[in-house]
């Protein structure tokens, strides 16, 4: 499928299925048991390093039973070949999403981007879609001074995302995992198409946790994310179900 039309198709799903729930879970058993209880026929759920190292490609395959959208954040970083390969067993595994990060160079992101275009879709993908490949610029957990440590080039964080992701872009990456602080900005870098998947959000009078820079999840699509990535507001939450179809209506 086409760049144009998967982000068509994905940014005309309702907004309950535009929450995607971090299931980050050491167990595939409570991560099946959570994305149960989510009250959404579909929606998507987040599979990240720490649920796919404990419970690996069954996790995926039980969720795709139980009808769940799988972001399968991996974030891959390595050669163009292996990035590839690994970019095609997302795709059999019937993902929806899949991150890269940007700094992994161009020749890793086309061979990705590529990868994805080519491979035939699996016959459990949800409604026929190829998983987009989503770019990770520069991970908000570092400081400034770390990312002058590992790219001495005198450009700033800031600088460093939006070049980045103007990169991914050009290398046929479908969008970015950003925050929506830094959304207004590179919008003005990339244009309104590239597909924002946005972290970070806390609806009202809900905790802040270990997050610094929060955004409820009216603000966050106000400044132009697509699909948003939460978790504990969900997972925490005394009704999970409810917890999320109340920050779907302020998504609307
Ligand atoms: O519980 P909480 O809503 O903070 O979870 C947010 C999810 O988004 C976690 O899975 C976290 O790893 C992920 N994430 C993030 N910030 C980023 C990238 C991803 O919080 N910059």
């Amino acid at each position: 499928m086409q760049r144009p039309e998967l982000l068509e198709r994905l940014r005309d799903l309702p907004a309950d299925r535009r929450i995607i729930t971090a299931l980050d879970l050491p167990t595939a058993q409570e991560a099946l048991a959570l994305a149960g209880s989510l009250g959404v026929d579909g929606g998507f759920v987040k599979v990240g390093l720490e649920l796919f190292s404990a419970a690996g490609p069954d996790v995926v395959a039980r969720l795709r039973e139980a009808r769940k959208d799988v972001f399968l954040d991996l974030k891959y970083h390595d050669i163009p070949n292996t990035v590839a390969s690994a970019a095609k067993l997302a795709t059999r595994m019937g993902a929806s999403l899949c991150t890269i990060h940007a700094s992994a160079g161009r020749s890793a992101l086309t061979a990705a981007a590529e990868a994805l275009a080519q491979e035939p879709v699996a016959r459990n993908a949800p409604d026929g879609r190829r998983p987009a490949l989503l770019a990770v610029t520069v991970l908000t957990s570092l400081s400034e001074d770390e990312v002058q440590e590992v790219r001495p080039s005198g450009d700033s964080l800031q600088g460093n995302v939006e070049r980045l992701a103007a990169l991914a872009w050009d290398c046929g990456c479908d969008g970015l995992v950003c925050s929506a602080a830094d959304l207004p900005r590179l919008r003005n870098a990339v244009g309104p198409e590239p597909l924002a998947v946005t972290p970070g959000i806390r609806p009202a009078g809900t905790e802040v946790g270990d997050q610094h820079r929060v955004a409820t999840p009216a603000s966050a699509v106000a400044a132009g994310a697509d699909f948003l990535v939460i978790g504990r507001p969900i997972t925490r939450a005394g009704d999970p179900a409810a917890a999320l179809a109340r920050i779907a209506a302020q998504m609307a």
